[in-house]
């Protein structure tokens, strides 16, 4: 059984993926230090699964923890790392908290991978490294952009940091560059935990869907899109999850062809903001409260990913539609609202 050490694995898509390695045959260890998520989606996982991964409550800034946690849990054949800082405002405010949290996790986590002969790595990078392009939909080969938040770059720096360790050790790496990933595990026990006022789109809908918003401000209504508001390409959380299955299973059986390679995971297909409150009423039956505000510092018009690659070399396809992540998105926020998340 391939031993798969997946870190920030109680976090939001941690934790789905967690889910589809179990239900894979993986074993797996979690390492999360708990600073944006909480201890009982291990208990979660469990319900779903039927099996308890192993957790530490680890800083990957602490290097020599993580020396430790090698060598307790020897025989890890590949890591997912997932753990990082992920809120763009704050990384604006606090760059260096996310060059010391992000970069500093990977470089500890790839120092020892190489000291300990741990030879596969997949990393979480977003599609935020496309800034802008000028021609969609992004390809894997679109040239980057530079980065407009702190977050931004340790995401471009942790694809560099790969390309160059690749090339220079043993260690192979996969880059998954995640478009805007939504939604919840069909059980509703598992989901997206936002602290505070959410930045992102969807936990905005559902938390103003169920009340605990007064009103959602649809940033801009004048973008040159078919209705004025902002496009962008939302995939469910498990299919993204799955995908993170397909790439550990081309790392561990030898087939990449490169020592890093690179994937976008989306559905490919575009969604303006609007779209979005509309399938969230017709899905649900709330009546969705929005205004329209201003545009969003930082906004990009429009962004949705072309996923021939990750469908031809990695052997995935996103199979849930806009529906599914809303559903599950709702039936999420229905039971934190009833207090029975952490029940
Ligand atoms: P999340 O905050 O829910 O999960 C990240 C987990 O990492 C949390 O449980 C947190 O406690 C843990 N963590 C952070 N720093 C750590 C450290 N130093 N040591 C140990 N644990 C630490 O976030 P998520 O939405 O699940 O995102 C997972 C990854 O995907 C992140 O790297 C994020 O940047 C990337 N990503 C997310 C999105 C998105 O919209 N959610 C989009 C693109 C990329
Ligand atoms: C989606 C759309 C907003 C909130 C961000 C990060 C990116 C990645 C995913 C990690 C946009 C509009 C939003 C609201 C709105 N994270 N919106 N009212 O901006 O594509 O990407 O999250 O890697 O790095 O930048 O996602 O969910 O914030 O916004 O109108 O209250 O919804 O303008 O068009 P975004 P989002």
């Amino acid at each position: 059984m391939n031993k798969v050490l997946v870190t920030g694995g109680t976090g939001y898509i941690g934790s789905h993926t967690v889910v589809e390695l179990i239900k894979a045959g993986y074993e797996t260890v979690i390492v999360d230090n708990l600073s944006n998520s909480e201890l009982f989606i291990v208990d979660r996982i469990e319900q779903i699964t039927g099996v308890r991964p192993k957790f530490y409550q680890i800083d990957l800034c602490e290097k020599e923890m993580v020396e430790e946690l090698f060598k307790i849990e020897s025989g890890i054949n590949a890591v997912i790392h997932f753990a990082a800082f992920k809120a763009v405002g704050e990384s604006v405010r606090e760059p260096l908290k996310y060059f010391r949290n992000n970069n500093l996790s990977l470089i500890n986590l790839l120092e020892v991978m190489d000291e300990r002969g741990v030879k596969n790595i997949v990393f979480s990078s977003s599609a935020t490294v496309y800034g802008q392009p000028e021609i969609l939909p992004a390809t894997e080969v679109t040239p980057l952009q530079k980065a407009l938040s702190a977050y931004g770059s340790t995401k471009q720096m942790g694809e560099e940091m790969l390309e160059k360790v690749s090339a220079a050790t043993e260690i192979k790496s996969i880059a998954l560059r995640y478009f805007n990933p939504v939604g919840a595990h069909e059980s509703a026990l598992i989901g997206e935990l936002p602290v505070g006022i959410p930045n992102n789109l969807m936990p905005f809908v559902t938390q103003t869907g169920i009340g605990k918003r007064e009103v959602l401000t649809i940033f801009g209504n004048n973008y040159a899109t078919s209705d004025g508001t902002c496009i962008r390409d939302y995939i469910h959380v498990v299919d993204l999850a799955k995908a993170h299955v397909k790439a550990c299973e081309r790392l561990l059986q030898a087939k990449t062809e490169e020592n890093y390679e690179v994937y976008n995971l989306g559905t490919g297909k575009g969604t303006t903001v609007l779209e979005i409150v509309n399938a969230f009423e017709r899905v649900t039956g709330q009546k969705l409260n929005y205004i329209i505000g201003e545009r969003r510092e930082g906004d990009v018009e429009s962004l949705y990913a072309e996923t021939k690659l990750a469908n031809l070399k990695l052997g995935w396809k996103a199979e849930l539609g806009l529906d599914d992540m809303l559903s599950s998105a709702w039936a999420w926020e229905v039971k934190l609202h009833e207090g029975t998340v952490n029940a």
